[in-house]
C-alpha cells in the first residue's frame, strides 16, 4: 500500500454541486435546473465560442506559460502594470499557489466561516492551520475578530467580498481600513470572484490599490460573470515583488491556449457584462423577495446567488428540491440558491412551494 502524508484524511475533499447528468439519470427527470455552483446561466459570448475554437487548432504546442496577451489585457482593463497582474488556471489556483507559498507547518491562516470552502482545503494542502472566525449575525465578516484572531504565526488571512456563500459585502472603507491593520507580514487575499455582480455604491473593489501594498492580492475569476467556468482562467493583482513570490509554487503552462484566448476576447464585451449584471440583480431581486415573502431569514445579497436558513433541514430541502429537478447546494446551516435565468428562478420558487416549508 502506497505511504500517504499522515494528516491527508484531515482534509476536507472539495464537494462540487452535482452535475446535472448525474441528476437526471438517478432520478430519471429531464428538465433540471442547476442553481448550485454560482455559474453563468448562459453560455459565452459568441465570439468567445468562436475564439475557442480557433485555439483549438494551436493545442498540439504548449501555451504561453507566461500568458503574455491575457496578461496585457486584463492589465489594460484595469489600469494597472502588467507586472502586477498574475494569471492561473481559475482563482482557486492563484488562492492555492498562495497558501503553498507562504504556509507550512507552523503557519496560521484566518478566514471566515462560512466561507469559500478552499480557504480551508489550501490551508491544510500547504501544511499550515485554519483558524476560522464565525461570520457577524448579519452573515458579514467579523474584520474585528478576524483581526483579534490573527497570531504570530499567522502569514495569510482572506476576506472573500461579496462573500460565499452568504453573498453580502463589507464596504471599500472598511475594507481599506481592515487591510491597513494587518501587519505587512501577512499576506492578505481580498477575494472578488463575485465583485463584478454587485450594485451597491459602498462596494469598492481592492483591485488598483492592491500594487501600492507589499503584501495584499486582489483574486478575480472568469469563471463567473464571463461564463468560462469550464475553462479554468484566474489572475490575481497585487505588487509584482508579492506575486513573484507567491507563483513560485505553480506548475507551468498552468493556464490553456483556448483558456487564454477565450479570456482576451471576453473583456473585449464589458457592455454584455453590465448587462448580465444587470440580469442577475434582477434575479436576485426576485429570489431574495420570493424568499422573504415565505419567511424565510435570507441574507443580504450582492452576489449571483442568495443564501437562507430553513428552519429545520437544509438537507431535506435539498432532497425536496432535487427531487423538482432543482439542485442547490447546502452550506453549512443553510443553503445556497445560485441566481439563474428568469424561468429558472421562478421554478426555484414553485418548486420551493411544492417542497413546502422545512
Ligand atoms: C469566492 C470564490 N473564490 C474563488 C472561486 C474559484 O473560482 P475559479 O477557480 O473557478 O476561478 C470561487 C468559485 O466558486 C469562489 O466562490
Amino acid at each position: 500500500m502506497p505511504t500517504y502524508r499522515p494528516d491527508l484524511a484531515s482534509i476536507p475533499r472539495y464537494i462540487p454541486g452535482k452535475p446535472i447528468e448525474e441528476v437526471a439519470r438517478e432520478l430519471g427527470i429531464e428538465s433540471i435546473d442547476k442553481l448550485a455552483s454560482n455559474e453563468c446561466p448562459t453560455e459565452p459570448f459568441p465570439e468567445v465560442i468562436e475564439a475557442i475554437a480557433a485555439a483549438g487548432a494551436t493545442v498540439n504546442r504548449y501555451p504561453d506559460s507566461g500568458q503574455y496577451e491575457l496578461t496585457k489585457e486584463i492589465a489594460s482593463h484595469h489600469g494597472v502594470d502588467p507586472s502586477s497582474v498574475w494569471v492561473g488556471a481559475g482563482s482557486s489556483d492563484i488562492l492555492r499557489c498562495a497558501a503553498l507559498s507562504v504556509g507550512g507547518p507552523g503557519t496560521s491562516a484566518v478566514f471566515s466561516h462560512p466561507s469559500f470552502v478552499m480557504y480551508r482545503i489550501a490551508t491544510l494542502v500547504a501544511h499550515a492551520e485554519p483558524i476560522a472566525v464565525p461570520l457577524d449575525d448579519h452573515f458579514g465578516h467579523d474584520l474585528d475578530a478576524m483581526l483579534g484572531a490573527i497570531r504570530d504565526d499567522t502569514t495569510i488571512l482572506y476576506v472573500c467580498n461579496p462573500n460565499n456563500p452568504t453573498g453580502g459585502i463589507r464596504s471599500g472603507a472598511d475594507v481599506r481600513e481592515f487591510v491597513d491593520a494587518v501587519d505587512d507580514r501577512i499576506t492578505v487575499i481580498i477575494d472578488e470572484a463575485y465583485s463584478e455582480y454587485v450594485t451597491d455604491p459602498d462596494h469598492e473593489s481592492m483591485l488598483t490599490r492592491a500594487p501600492t501594498y507589499p503584501n495584499v492580492l486582489v483574486a478575480r475569476t472568469f469563471s463567473k460573470i464571463y461564463g468560462l467556468a469550464g475553462l479554468r482562467v484566474g489572475y490575481g493583482i497585487g505588487h509584482p515583488d508579492l506575486i513573484g513570490e507567491l507563483r513560485t509554487t505553480q506548475p507551468p503552462f498552468a493556464v490553456t491556449a483556448p483558456g487564454q484566448a477565450a479570456a482576451i476576447e471576453a473583456l473585449k464585451h464589458q457592455d454584455q457584462v453590465t448587462e448580465r449584471s444587470m440580469l442577475n440583480a434582477e434575479g436576485r431581486v426576485l429570489l431574495l423577495k420570493g424568499l422573504g415573502d415565505r419567511g424565510y431569514r435570507v441574507a443580504a445579497s450582492e452576489a449571483n446567488f442568495v443564501y437562507f436558513v430553513p428552519e429545520d433541514d437544509a438537507s431535506g430541502l435539498f432532497d425536496g428540491l432535487l427531487r423538482e429537478g432543482v439542485i442547490i447546494r447546502v452550506l453549512g446551516e443553510g443553503v445556497r440558491v445560485t441566481v439563474g435565468t428568469e424561468s429558472e428562478n421562478r421554478h426555484f420558487l414553485e418548486a420551493l412551494d411544492t417542497v413546502g416549508r422545512v
